[in-house]
C-alpha cells in the first residue's frame, strides 16, 4: 500500500473515532461541542497518520486501540493550535479554514477547550496503549522541554531583534515547538510495535529530519500559499515580528534546507523499505 492509499483508508477511521468519542466521553454537551468544533475542523491528521504508518512499517496490526492512541495525539495537537491562535499568542482568526476557537466561542471557552483536550489526549494514549513508556514519550514531547518550551521561545523571540541572527536559538525553537511532537509520534510507534534497535534508530533519525523539515515547511507556507490554500492567515509571520528559519535564511535557502532534510529523511528509511512513510516526505516537497 502506498501513502495515498494508506491515508485514504485511515483518515476516515481517525475522524470517526474522534467524533464519536468526543461525544461519548465528555459529560457536558457544550464543552464537548467546543472541543469537537476545532478537532473536526479539517486538519490533515499528519501526526496520527504518522503514528499508524510507523506501526505499518513494523508490520504491527492496527485495531481500535491503536486508533485510540493515534486520536489521542490529534487531540493534543489540536489543543496546541487553539492556544497558539489566542490573542495573547499569535492572534489568529482562522484555522483549518474556519474561525478560530476564541473567535467562534470566546476566549475563556477556547482556553478551557485546549486545557481539556490535553489531558483527554493523554488519557486516550494511556488507555489505548497501557504503556507507561508511551505516556512518558508524549508528555515529555509536549512539556517545557518540548512543544511548550518551543512556544515559549517563539513568544520570547517575537519582535526581539537581538535573536534575529541567532541560528542556534531559532533552530532549537523550531525543533521544540513542532519537531518534538512529530518525533514522538514515530517513537511511540516504534516502542509500541517493539521495533528492533536498528529499525528504531533509523525511524527516530527519519522523524528527526522530518520534524525539522516540517516547521520549515510551515514557515514557507506562510509566505508562498494563499490563506485559502493554507486554511489559515498567511503572509503574517513577518508582520507579527516572528523570527524563524525564513527570516534567517530567506526563501531560497530555506527551500534548499527543506530539500536537504527531506533527502536525509528518505535515506534514513532506506532499510525499512516502507512506501507509506516515504510517501509522507514527497507530500511536503510540494510547497517548493
Ligand atoms: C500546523 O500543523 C502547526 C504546526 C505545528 C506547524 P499542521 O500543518 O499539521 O496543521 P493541521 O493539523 O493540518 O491543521
Ligand atoms: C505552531 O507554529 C506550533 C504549535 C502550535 C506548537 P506556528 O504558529 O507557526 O503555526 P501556525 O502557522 O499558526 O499553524
Ligand atoms: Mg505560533
Ligand atoms: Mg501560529
Ligand atoms: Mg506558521
Amino acid at each position: 500500500m502506498n501513502f495515498v492509499e494508506f491515508r485514504k483508508k485511515w483518515t476516515p477511521k481517525i475522524d470517526q473515532y474522534l467524533e464519536e468519542h468526543l461525544k461519548q466521553d465528555i459529560d457536558d454537551k457544550k464543552i464537548s461541542q467546543i472541543m469537537t468544533y476545532s478537532v473536526m475542523a479539517g486538519g490533515k491528521r499528519l501526526r496520527p497518520l504518522l503514528f499508524l504508518a510507523t506501526l505499518d512499517s513494523l508490520n504491527k496490526d492496527i485495531t481500535n486501540s491503536e486508533v485510540q492512541i493515534a486520536c489521542g495525539i490529534e487531540l493534543i495537537h489540536t489543543y496546541s493550535l487553539i492556544h497558539d491562535d489566542l490573542p495573547a499568542m499569535d492572534n489568529d482568526d482562522y484555522r483549518r479554514g474556519k474561525l478560530t476557537s476564541h473567535k467562534k466561542w470566546g476566549e475563556a471557552e477556547a482556553i478551557l477547550a485546549g486545557d481539556a483536550l490535553l489531558p483527554l489526549g493523554i488519557q486516550w494514549i494511556s488507555e489505548g496503549s497501557k504503556s507507561y513508556e508511551l505516556v512518558e514519550i508524549i508528555t515529555s514531547a509536549v512539556g517545557p522541554n518540548g512543544m511548550v518550551g518551543g512556544q515559549y521561545l517563539d513568544i520570547d523571540s517575537t519582535n526581539n531583534a537581538s535573536v534575529a541572527d541567532d541560528e542556534v536559538l531559532i533552530d532549537r525553537m523550531e525543533w521544540l515547538k513542532t519537531g518534538c511532537l512529530i518525533e514522538a509520534c514515530v517513537k511511540m510507534g516504534a516502542v509500541y510495535a517493539g521495533a528492533d534497535e536498528n529499525s528504531k534508530t533509523n525511524l527516530i533519525k527519519f522523524a528527526d529530519n522530518f520534524g525539522r523539515a516540517y516547521q520549515i515547511y510551515d514557515d514557507l507556507v506562510d509566505v508562498v500559499q494563499t490563506s485559502k490554500e493554507a486554511g489559515k492567515a498567511t503572509h503574517k509571520d513577518q508582520e507579527n515580528g516572528k523570527n524563524n528559519t525564513l527570516t534567517i535564511l530567506g526563501i531560497e535557502q530555506s527551500r534548499s534546507e527543506l530539500t536537504k532534510l527531506i533527502t536525509e529523511a528518505k535515506a534514513n528509511l532506506a532499510s525499512l523499505n516502507n512506501e507509506v512513510l516515504t510517501g509522507f516526505l514527497d507530500l511536503y516537497q510540494k510547497v517548493l
